[in-house]
This record gives structure tokens, sequence and C-alpha cells, in this order.
């Protein structure tokens, strides 16, 4: 069964719609590379599974239970691009951020059990922050700061975690770092990815399956069948403006000119 499932799902923003006829399901342990031009509605891809944007029309299913419902609480981990610029004047450790991540409404009041100590130290651990633990998140780097922001998810126990664009502005050893932490997070901790990126290198480095979105879902599936620059073009509908033409690729849903109805119904004039 798939813990996601989106069925036919079209969301408007301000009166226009940005995404429709979205059909999408991700299983366990799978590490995903959501790709695509700025604009072309991968924010509000993830925010519509998040359930912050409501559908339009279709349907949007986490672990059999709609977006925000109770029984999914703590299971959804959301990482944002904001995490690596988070304001400067909040005061808080890399310990007290993570430990953020144990509480629910539940244990608000008491989130100091045994337990959830483990789990933080976990976390703090598995993001490879021990040494900075104690220290402000303004004095941490880009890339540690939203490799923080992951311990907390990771400290709320989420099984699927969805990051939006979490390697701009961090260099290059940093991200190398992350892309390595999502990676054993998939593989070794049983966790499932959804990564917005427009590294297009970086995230074909790492993730298992691809989708490239404009305004729909353009293609879909294993990394190593994620379509060249030249296919890619075609699925966007963007012509050679050099005037070649590329006779060695496959064309893909291009318009025939003449769509058959018209064929020998020409009026002569
Ligand atoms: N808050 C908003 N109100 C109205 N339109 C928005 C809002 N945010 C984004 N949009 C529009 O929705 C489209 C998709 O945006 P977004 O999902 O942020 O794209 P991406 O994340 O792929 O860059 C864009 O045309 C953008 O202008
Ligand atoms: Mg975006």
């Amino acid at each position: 069964m798939p813990i996601l499932k989106v069925k036919d799902l079209s969301v408007s923003r301000s009166g226009k719609l940005v995404i429709h006829g979205i059909n999408l399901e991700v299983f366990k342990g799978e590490f995903i590379g959501l790709v695509g031009p700025n604009g072309s509605g991968k924010s509000t891809l993830l925010l519509a599974i998040l359930g912050v944007l409501k559908a339009q029309q279709g349907t949007v299913s986490l672990y059999g239970h709609r977006p925000m419902s109770r029984n999914i609480l703590g299971k959804i981990g959301w990482v944002s691009q904001a995490a690596a610029v988070m304001p400067k004047n909040v005061k808080i450790t890399v310990r007290e951020l993570i430990q953020l991540g144990t509480l629910t409404s539940r244990n608000m009041f008491f989130p100091r059990k045994a337990i959830h100590r483990q789990r933080v130290e976990d976390a703090i651990k598995m993001v490879g922050l021990e040494d900075v633990a104690d220290n402000d998140i303004v004095h941490l780097s880009g890339g540690q700061r939203q490799r923080a922001v992951i311990g907390r998810a990771l400290a709320s126990n989420s099984q699927f975690i969805l990051l939006d664009e979490p390697l701009v502005g961090i260099d290059r050893d940093s991200r190398n770092a992350l892309l390595k932490l999502l990676d054993r997070l998939c593989h070794e901790e049983d966790k499932t990815i959804l990564m917005v990126s427009h590294d297009l290198a970086a995230i074909r480095q790492t993730a298992h399956r691809m989708i490239y979105l404009e305004e729909t879902i353009r293609f879909d599936g294993p990394t190593e069948e994620f379509p060249d620059l030249t296919t890619l073009a075609g699925l966007r509908g963007i012509e050679p403006v050099h005037g070649h033409t590329h006779e060695h690729t496959t064309p893909v849903n291009v318009d025939a000119p003449n769509d058959g109805e018209e064929e020998g119904e020409k009026e002569e004039e």
C-alpha cells in the first residue's frame, strides 16, 4: 500500500490554476527527487500534500488518511529552504531545536521523559551535530542549520520527510554531507523522502526516482531513465531556436500539425 496517494489533483492559488491532473503514488523507503523550473508548482504540490493548500479537485491520501488528520500527526516531517536562513535573533541551541521535534499536543507539558531525551540524542548523532549540540543555532553554517532542522524531523520520529530546496545557500561540502545523510536515512532508517531541488546534478546522484513537474507531471520514473536535455525540451514544448532539427531524438509529446480530423476535409478556396 502506498504511503502517499495523489489522485487527479488540481490546486489554484489566487484564482490561477497552478497544478493540475497530478497522479502520484509514493511507497515506503523511496527517495524521490522532484524537479522543474521556477514557478512550476513544486512547492504548491508539497503544500497540497501537507494539507496547507486545499485541492480544487482530486484527493490526497497519506497513510490512508486525509492530510492534517490526527492519525498521521508526527509521521510527516517538513524541511523548508527557510530552515537555512532562520532569523538571527532566535536564541536557541541545536539540542533545544531538535527537542522541539518531540513536542506534541499531548506531551506539551511533560516533554522531558527519558524516551524523548534518548530520541533527541539519537537525532543529534544521526545528523552529525554532536560537537555543536550546545551551540546557538545562529553560530552554525547554513548546512549545519539545515541538518539541525532535519534532526528535529527525526526526533519527531517522522516516517515521511518532505524537503523543499534544502540545498539552497549551502556550500559544496555541506551539500554532500546532507545528501549522504538523506541517503542513509532512506537505506538504514527506512525513511521515505520527497525532495524538491533545482540542483539537477546533485539530486540525480541521490534520488532513486525522479519526477519532473511543470504544471503537471511530465516525467515520473527511475533516475536512470530521466530524459536528457533535448528530450526534456520536447517534454516542455520548447522549440529549437537555432533552426536545427532533432533528427536523432524521438519526438515526445509533439502535437501533430494536422490532427486527422481535418484530413481530406480541407475546402478548396
Ligand atoms: N501565495 C501565492 N499566491 C498566488 N500565487 C502563488 C503564490 N505562491 C506561488 N504562486 C504562483 O504559483 C505558481 C507556482 O509556484 P510554486 O509552487 O512556488 O513554484 P515552484 O516551487 O516550482 O517554484 C507560480 O506561478 C507562482 O507565481
Ligand atoms: Mg518552490
